[in-house]
């Protein structure tokens, strides 16, 4: 039967104590990791989420009943014990941050009994993931993911502090309001006073913000739940969390600065790591040129080379072919490679297949100086010389080149390199390399639409110099807009906002939007230009993302409390679920399910 804390004040945590509590008299709380019964003595190892602690029952110390309780302790049973903190008796146990001290135990309270947990509460569990989620509040119990709460919790303190420092005031924006422009689908909410309408649940809180700069709040910062319904992947959920922040009178400068402020700060005092200020920066087309990517994972090199120069008039048609279509060849060099296995190179063959390559020619040069390859036959000797010496080739390496679209053979070197790196084990783990990408292009043309569509959203603004390109070459304009990205995973982005109503119409009619759809969607916003509005730009960082990245984590689950796997569904809860039919009367709702029936 379970028994009371009265009269009992919790002294310490279990992790806590240390050789400097020698002599003291201590109470302590928490759940029973493992009890070991050797005869006339009981030891217990004490959980909490500071730590665990080696507790002892002697019936000589305790008295008989307090033994007799002892005896029956098990995993999990919560527990109160009153004891005296005392130097181990046995040698120290070096794993343990107790490991020098034991609480010898006077009394003990049964807190609370356990049923067997369906997995062990361990920090390293081998349990599947699936079950682990479905008894998430079991789950949670385990050292590793409660380190990795309590560390989210120290970086979101560290940067109220940091952000409050600096002037920005922190203000929250609603939950239930209208589609915002991130471009995923809304999660939507039906209102049961206006039948048939919908609120939609904010995928960032975009046009807030920037209203709240035309209300002269002229420095904001929230840390902001958002939801998109979009396919989750490993740096992916469907609620998720920004550290959104707003500034007025400001350009790119500014915004950069205070995040980087912000991201220093954070990483010193969260896990004591240095970072260099200013950030490295990096355009948007370097990047593209360099590693096929706008979040470039720069802890290794293996960079992409443009070789189509050299291999313009060559004799292999799959390489001539592309540049007459307008694309271009580039490659990269696998240093040390040159004698992969040949089924090796085919499944990167097939890697690059799945982003859409025809095809991935290879060359290895092999130790001996000949070569062997796809293509070599197509080529004469100063051609294969030109080419291997364009790509910094040596006896030993291993060149993969893919010949498209430039944009197409961007992807797929970028993801190739990323595959080989991970293969070979390139990449050092210790390293934390963050980089800005600038110069982002304001428009994607959209094959699927038919239409330019803002590559970040609607009211991003041109750069100056760029702006005349909007009525010739739309596809050309460049962006005040930014990225930050930590080893390879886009951590947060932001831009300067339009605040001129000429620029922002434009942009509406370059994106194919009518002033009516424009005013439906964004009206609120367009009106309240219109009474004064500061300059103003800001950014948001994924908060998960960068806890994640953090603590090495190679999933978002493992820095979130109560996550949801890959269909959006909450294991544990049951999430999403049906209703009872009168809240679907009460909102006026009638099920049609037969979509899902075919
Ligand atoms: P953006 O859409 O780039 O910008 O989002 C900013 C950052 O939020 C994180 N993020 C996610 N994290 C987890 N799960 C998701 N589904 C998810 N989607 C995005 C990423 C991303 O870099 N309003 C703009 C910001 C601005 O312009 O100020 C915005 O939302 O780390
Ligand atoms: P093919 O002439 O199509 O048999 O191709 C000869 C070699 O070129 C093969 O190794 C193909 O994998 C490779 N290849 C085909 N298309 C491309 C491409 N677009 N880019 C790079 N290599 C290609």
């Amino acid at each position: 039967m379970a028994e009371t804390m009265k009269g009992l004040k919790r002294t310490h945590r279990c992790g806590e104590l240390s050789a400097a509590n020698v002599g003291e008299t201590v109470t302590v709380m928490g759940w029973v990791q493992k009890q070991r019964n050797k005869g006339g003595i009981i030891f217990v190892d004490l959980r909490d989420r500071a730590g665990i602690l080696q507790v002892i029952f002697e019936e000589s110390d305790c008295g008989s009943e307090n033994f007799a309780k002892a005896e029956k302790l098990r995993s999990e049973f919560v527990i109160a014990v009153v004891g005296r903190v005392e130097k181990r008796a046995a040698a120290a146990n070096e794993n343990l941050a107790t490991g020098e001290i034991e609480v010898r135990a006077g009394q003990l309270r049964i807190l609370s009994e356990a049923e067997t947990p369906p997995f062990p509460i361990e920090a390293d569990s081998k349990t599947k993931e699936e079950l682990r989620l479905k008894y998430r509040y079991l789950d949670l119990r385990r050292p590793n993911l409660q380190k990795n709460l309590m560390l989210r919790s120290r970086i979101t303190t560290t940067i109220r502090q940091q952000m409050t420092e600096a002037g920005f005031l922190e203000i929250e924006t609603p939950m239930l309001t209208k589609s915002t422009p991130e471009g995923a689908r809304d999660y939507l909410v039906p209102s049961r006073v206006h039948p048939g309408n919908f609120y939609a649940l904010p995928q960032s809180p975009q046009i807030f913000k920037q209203l709240l700069m035309c209300s002269g709040y002229d420095r904001y910062f929230q840390i902001a739940r958002c939801f998109r319904d979009e396919d989750l992947r490993a740096d992916r959920q469907p609620e998720f969390t920004q550290v959104d922040l707003e500034m007025s009178f400001v350009d790119v400068e500014e915004v950069i600065d205070a995040t980087e402020k912000m991201v220093e700060r954070v990483c010193r005092e969260a896990i004591g790591l240095n970072i260099t200020l200013p950030l490295p920066r990096m355009t948007w087309q370097e990047a593209m040129d360099r590693f096929g990517s706008d979040k470039p994972d720069t802890r290794f090199g293996m960079e992409l080379v443009n070789v189509s120069e050299t291999v313009k008039n060559c004799g292999f048609g799959v390489f001539t072919g592309a540049l007459e279509n307008g694309g271009s060849v580039r490659g990269i060099n696998v240093k040390g490679q040159a004698q992969m296995p040949r089924k090796k190179i085919d499944a990167l063959i097939e890697f690059a297949k799945g982003y859409g390559a025809k095809g991935l020619a290879y060359l290895s040069y092999m130790p001996d100086g000949s070569y062997k390859s796809s293509f070599a036959k197509f080529m004469t000797d100063e051609e294969l010389e030109a080419l291997v010496s364009a790509m910094g080739g040596e006896k030993g390496d291993l060149l993969l080149f893919a010949a498209d679209k430039t944009a197409l053979v961007y992807s797929v070197l970028g993801a190739l390199r990323l595959e080989v790196a991970k293969q070979l084990e390139m990449i050092d783990n210790d390293k934390f390399n963050f980089l800005w990408i600038t110069e982002f292009p304001l428009l994607e043309w959209s094959e699927e639409e038919n239409r330019y569509v803002a590559m970040h959203h609607p009211f991003t603004m041109p750069m100056d110099e760029d702006l005349e390109l909007l009525d010739t070459e739309p596809g050309r304009v460049r962006a005040k807009a930014y990225d930050i990205v930590l080893n390879g995973v886009e951590l947060g982005g932001g831009s300067v906002r339009i605040s001129r109503p000429e620029v922002q119409e434009k942009m509406f009619e370059v994106l194919g939007f009518t002033k009516e759809a424009a005013y439906e969607r964004f009206g609120f916003l367009i009106n309240a230009f219109k009474y004064g509005v500061p300059p103003h730009a800001g950014l948001a960082i994924g908060l998960d993302r960068f806890v994640m990245l953090l603590v090495k984590a190679d999933n978002i689950r493992e820095v979130i409390a109560f996550p949801k796997v890959k269909d959006a569904s909450c294991l544990m809860s049951e999430a999403p679920n049906v209703v009872d039919e009168i809240q679907l009367k009460d909102l006026q709702i009638k099920l049609d399910l037969t979509q899902q029936d075919e």
